[in-house]
């Protein structure tokens, strides 16, 4: 008699389908794969930061049709069919306002917060194009900066907001 696992194995690859950065793509993926894991490799968009792997730092922050979502904490299955923005989709030929802004600011140290900072950052400027200084420290709470860099990063967001970069 088969083992009763055996008739409700299920697959241990799958084709994913997706889209990131408006472009269709194609990954293999396993049950367990992260859209993280398929970000980064075999997509190679490293910009998307391995963080804490736990949900705590933000540093993998995408957007998931169009909201913030953290890329460790999701099931690459779970995007399927989906969009995916990555920093790399932020601007186009040129950085985007905000990325202009973190730089002139001073805004990245390290940058392994940058990231996710700036998919968060845009976000809010979509949703709230003049937020206050209270409202964009919300938006960022839940990403961390272990350079302790945010009054810059606040900053940048707050002129960006003011057209300062376009
Ligand atoms: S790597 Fe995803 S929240 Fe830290
Ligand atoms: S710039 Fe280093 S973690 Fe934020």
């Amino acid at each position: 008699m088969p083992h009763p696992a055996a008739a409700t194995k299920v697959p241990v690859t799958d084709q994913l389908a997706l889209r990131v950065n408006g472009e269709p793509q194609t990954a293999v993926v396993e049950p367990h794969t992260t859209l993280l894991e398929v970000l980064r490799e075999p997509l190679g968009l490293t910009g998307t930061k391995f963080g804490c792997e736990l949900g705590e730092c933000g540093a993998c922050t995408v957007l998931l049709d169009g909201e913030p979502t953290l890329s460790c904490l999701t099931l690459a299955g779970d995007a399927a069919d989906r969009d995916v923005t990555t920093v790399e989709g932020l601007g186009g030929a040129e950085p985007s306002p905000l990325q202009t802004a973190f730089v002139e600011a001073g805004a990245a140290q390290c940058g392994f917060c940058t990231a996710g900072m700036l998919v968060t950052g845009t976000h809010l400027l979509a949703e709230d194009p003049t937020p206050d200084r209270s409202a964009i420290e919300a938006a960022i709470a839940g990403n961390l900066c272990r350079c302790t860099g945010y009054t810059k990063i606040v900053d940048a967001i707050e002129l960006t907001a003011r057209g300062e970069f376009g």
